[in-house]
């Protein structure tokens, strides 16, 4: 081809948007993939569980950092480690119970120690008072409860002699030259800690059966190179690793692999606000977010998100065709404190009655308007559209913007109650549905539309 046919061809692909392929490492099609993560998107709904040695401080799971803690420094955190009311069994059945359909826990996090029994490493529960793999534990558990198991692994290591010091290490150098980074990194190693995260990996993959996701967390490329990106943990190769160990399993966003199309299987919004999760429909996507900002046990951090803002959260995820993780960081003793509880408790209280309106969920076609001041999800299997009502006007009426014709029957979701409706004297496209003078016992009660 001439460069004249050449340059022809190209500004026709740009016209018509065609790009070339983008880069892949495995050869999973399209069809394959959503069909693996089917029950994942189904789900909607899962926990997060941040826990290790950072929950004795209780103050922040980025405490060594924060406080630029070296390893003797944190070393009381290890001896002091005691979860004598770890009750996993307990924790299962209370995300169960919360509607939720899988978890994920930190087997490993910033810190560098490891909640199970690792062969490449003395820093784990076996050599604390806890004497036991906690992770296996965990597994168990969840799984005995019919939940999908997940398991977090930092990338980053605070605690491993081999890890390089960045700009983020609790021990980075205040003046930040390239000189002090140097000097500090004599001697450590990058190539060994990725093959101890490769062993490790390995060894969470082989070792406790099947594992449903795996979360990996995160790069921090860095133009001056003080960061941590792709070459650093040696993705590629990990992902292969991964898949090849447990090829069923789902993996996060957060490898630095975003040239490939199959470097992620979700991306991973962190503690955004609603507003910002209409951007990501038609991907596949999950919010992680707290109950207050940390994400490990914080005692003195009194701002709680409300029912309402959790329920948001969650609501606002399905409409918007992605899934809600929410974290519960347990107390150094092993247990979820009453404010988690409490949160879980009220999430229960609220999908007991209302869980057809997430699972299987995604946003409403177009051609459904959003009643004013509402949220609405939308089951196509079933052909049930959910109307979540907001605001709950007393004793009034909701509009239904352009349904007529469009539904056979209204009702009530937490008791399957009928709502009566009627085309609207202005407008005959509309509907207007009436609702009862008292609302339902739910923050945000939920009208199940049954579509034509
Ligand atoms: C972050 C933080 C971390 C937390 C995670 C959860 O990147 O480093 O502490 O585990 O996000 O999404």
């Amino acid at each position: 081809m001439n460069l004249k046919k050449l340059s022809l061809l190209l500004l026709l692909m740009v016209i018509t948007g065609t790009t070339f392929a983008q880069k892949s490492i495995g050869n999973e099609t399209d069809a394959q993939k959503k069909k693996r993560m089917e029950w994942w998107t189904d789900g909607r709904f899962g926990m997060f569980i941040h826990w290790g040695l950072y929950s004795g401080a209780a103050r922040h799971e980025w405490v060594k950092h924060n406080e630029k803690i070296d390893n003797a420094g944190y070393q009381k955190y290890f001896d002091q480690f005691n979860p004598d009311s770890f009750d996993p069994k307990k924790w299962a059945k209370t995300a169960k119970v919360a509607g939720m359909k899988y978890a994920v826990l930190t087997t490993k996090h910033h810190e560098g120690f490891c909640l199970f029994d690792s062969k490449y490493t003395d820093y784990k529960a076996t050599n604390t008072a806890a004497k036991r793999d906690l992770v296996r534990e965990y597994v168990n558990a969840y799984r005995a409860e019919g939940l999908k198991v997940g398991f977090y692994y930092s990338l980053l290591d605070w605690h491993h002699p081999n890890y390089t010091i960045d700009d983020i290490h609790p021990q980075s150098p205040a003046d930040k030259s390239d000189a002090s980074y140097e000097r500090m990194n004599k001697g450590r190693d990058m190539a060994k800690y990725r093959q101890y995260m490769r062993n490790q990996i390995t060894e969470l993959l082989t070792n406790y059966g099947k594992i449903d996701i795996i979360w990996l967390d995160f790069s921090f490329p860095r133009k001056d190179g003080h960061g941590k990106g792709k070459d650093d943990w040696g993705s590629v190769e990990l992902i292969k690793l991964i898949r090849k160990l447990q090829p069923g399993i789902i993996i996060d966003n957060r490898l630095n692999l975003e040239e490939y199309k199959d470097g992620a299987d979700f991306e991973t919004p962190e503690q955004v606000g609603t507003d910002e999760l209409a951007k990501y429909r038609g991907k596949t996507w999950e919010t992680c977010q707290t109950f207050s900002g940390s994400w490990g046990y914080y005692r003195d951090e009194n701002t709680w998100k409300t029912h309402r803002q959790l329920l948001d959260l969650l609501i606002t995820s399905v409409s918007n065709g992605g899934n809600l993780i929410l974290n519960v960081g347990p107390t150094a003793r092993g247990e979820f404190d009453y404010r988690a509880t409490r949160a879980l408790d009220s999430m229960a209280y609220w999908m007991h009655a209302n869980n057809r309106a997430i699972y299987n969920c995604t946003y409403a076609p177009d051609t459904y308007k959003v009643p004013e001041n509402d949220k609405l999800t939308y089951n196509a299997k079933t052909k049930k559209l959910y109307v979540h009502l907001y605001y709950y006007p007393q004793g009034g009426t909701v509009t239904l913007p352009g349904y007529a014709g469009k539904i056979k029957y209204a009702a009530f979701l937490n008791d399957a109650s009928e709502l009566l409706y009627k085309p609207s004297p202005g407008n005959p496209d509309d509907l207007i549905l009436t609702l009862p003078a008292k609302k339902p016992q739910y923050e945000i009660p939920v009208v199940e539309l049954t579509l034509q």
